[in-house]
């Protein structure tokens, strides 16, 4: 068996035949499998692929009693699959069939193909803008915490391809429904392509992902962040801004007291100062996994890095300013909070482009 399509489905009823016969007319002379993964919908979509079995000989079903869930469902078809190639899609036909065939071509020098639909000639059908912005803030947030998702640009996929070797003996966790996530975080892969998708409109039947799996998500993300050592960088990356807060001090208290410089002169060196030793210690020991060898490459990173300072300052007494003065918030508390949104704002900032990596 050449290609598994693992097709999980929770009343698909109404898609399921014209899925099976596009995905006949475009894979004509691959030899392939549909994997179809019911949790026993109550329409009985199972049923009617058991019947379609019959003229259409490649489809396989499981029929789950016990459990509902989408993640889960994918990683029951990824263990019945035994074929070389994987790939997932949903069964309502907003994943376009007739891709798959463009997917497979690609995995010739590929270990994942991602179905995109953020790339040129990707295109989401229907969705109004808010929903978009949320897709894509969603793909930022996964770009922050799971930096290996950078890959592509469309990590949220439902629809993708793998060799199977890329997810061998890799446990991935089914909490999170988006599996693809996972497995670029885990994955053993080397290539990734993206093919260009239209998010087709769902024309029959409903979505079945409701407002929980944004919370799930976000869960999701931590986790992977702790499970692939991010979180542990952000730390290191907050620990060595304590020690600037200490250079800081420290020089300008010494260029005050010990040379007679102005003090707020003294200020204009104290803090470059912390800027550059803060960067030399997160170029060094945070983010030496993702830095671009020689020495124009480390001028760069330095400029980036102090341009990314640049606004702290302003940004710390806004944010106190606006708590303290309209919202009431007691000042040492503004300033923590102040203080937290400056660091989010310096990591975020110099994980996407002063150390983003080759990618
Ligand atoms: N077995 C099983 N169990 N299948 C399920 C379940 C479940 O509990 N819930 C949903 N499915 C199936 C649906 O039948 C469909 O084939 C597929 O999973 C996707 O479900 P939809 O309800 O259509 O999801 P969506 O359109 O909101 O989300 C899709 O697009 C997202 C991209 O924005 C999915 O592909 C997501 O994974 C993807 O991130
Ligand atoms: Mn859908």
């Amino acid at each position: 068996m050449k290609l598994s399509i693992v097709v999980p489905t929770y009343n698909e009823r109404e898609n399921l035949p014209l899925l099976v016969k596009r995905l006949k007319d475009s894979l004509e002379g691959v030899e392939f499998e549909m994997i179809v993964v019911d949790d026993d919908s109550p329409d009985e979509t199972w049923k009617l692929a058991e019947e379609l079995r019959k003229d259409y000989p490649f489809i396989r079903v499981i029929r789950r009693i016990d459990e509902k869930d989408l993640s889960t469902a994918v990683l029951r078809g990824f263990e019945e699959s035994h074929a070389e190639i994987v790939a997932v899609m949903d069964a309502d036909l907003q994943h376009p069939p007739e891709k798959l065939r463009d997917m497979l071509n690609r995995m010739e020098n590929a270990d994942v193909v991602v179905g995109s639909r953020y790339v040129d000639g990707g295109e989401i059908e229907e969705w109004g803008i808010l929903r978009k912005f949320y897709s894509k803030f969603a793909t930022l947030l996964a770009h922050i915490f799971v930096p290996r998702s950078r890959v592509v640009k469309d990590p949220m996929s439902g629809f993708f391809m793998l060799r199977r070797d890329v997810i061998e003996d890799v446990e991935l966790n089914p909490m999170g429904y988006k599996i693809l996530l996972e497995i670029l975080a885990k994955g053993k892969y080397r290539r990734v392509e993206e093919e260009a998708i239209k998010f087709r409109r769902r024309e029959k039947g409903e979505s079945s992902l409701n407002m929980g799996v944004q919370l799930k998500y976000i869960r999701h993300l931590i986790k992977l962040a702790w499970e692939t050592g991010e979180i542990y960088r952000m730390m290191k990356f907050a620990a060595i801004g304590l020690t600037g807060v200490f250079v800081n001090l420290g020089i300008l208290w010494l260029l005050t007291e010990k040379v007679g410089i102005y003090y707020l002169i003294s200020a204009v060196f104290s803090i470059e100062a912390s800027i550059i030793s803060n960067y030399f210690l997160n170029d060094i020991w945070t983010f030496r996994d993702r830095k671009e060898k020689g020495i124009k490459r480390w001028m760069g990173r330095l400029a980036k890095f102090n341009v990314v300072s640049l606004p702290s300052f302003p940004m710390q007494l806004v944010v106190m300013g606006i708590l303290k003065e309209i919202f009431g918030v007691y000042y040492i508390l503004a300033a923590v909070v102040g203080i937290l949104v400056v660091f989010v704002w310096n990591f975020v900032a110099n994980s996407l482009w002063t150390w983003k990596g080759s990618n």
